[in-house]
């Protein structure tokens, strides 16, 4: 499948992508994980967005919030693939390429994330390591990960 990656600050973004971002964000975390919390908040003012494009289809998404802005590192949040989309690998290339782009913007950097516990298998394949108990957010079972710095 051919994918393009886009990796912008919001600002950036045409409207008809944060749209297409948000639609997608809306159906899988508020909708399919029956989950009545907000999903649109403050750091989708300032962080960066990585949407997938399957020609016009948006197959992909993810966030990162600034080195201390959410967490003193840079973090992912708000992974998903449209549920047309699952199941062929984009997870695993939507990762890998954020954690490029991270390293481009912030080298050096350690990564952390408030994981969905029923994903630490998933997150553990990219280096992440849980540093806490696990939690409730919004009512979903979640789990502190931490991603090492790459030494240099
Ligand atoms: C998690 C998600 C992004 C994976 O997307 P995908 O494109 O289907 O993923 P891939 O095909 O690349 O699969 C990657 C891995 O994800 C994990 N995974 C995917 N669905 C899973 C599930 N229901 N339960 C446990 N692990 C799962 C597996 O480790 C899988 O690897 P495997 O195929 O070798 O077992 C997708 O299922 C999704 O959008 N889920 C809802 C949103 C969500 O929970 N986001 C995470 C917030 S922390």
């Amino acid at each position: 499948m051919d994918l393009r990656f886009e990796w912008a600050r919001l600002g950036d973004l045409s409207a008809p992508a944060f749209h297409a971002a948000m639609v997608q964000r809306e159906a899988v975390f508020i909708i399919e994980q029956k989950c009545i919390f907000p999903d649109a908040d403050a750091y989708d003012l300032q962080c960066w967005h990585l949407l997938a494009w399957a020609g016009h289809d948006l197959a992909a998404y993810l966030r990162v919030t600034d080195p201390g802005s959410k967490y003193p590192e840079p973090s992912l949040g708000r992974v998903l693939t449209n549920p047309a989309y699952r199941g062929k690998g984009l997870g695993q290339l939507l990762l890998t390429e954020a954690l490029v782009r991270c390293e481009q913007t912030w080298p050096a950097h350690a990564n952390r994330i408030g994981a969905q516990h029923y994903l630490l298998k998933f997150y553990q394949g990219f280096g992440f390591e849980p540093v806490s108990d696990v939690y409730l957010e919004d009512d979903i079972p979640h789990i502190e990960m931490l991603r090492p710095a790459i030494a240099r």
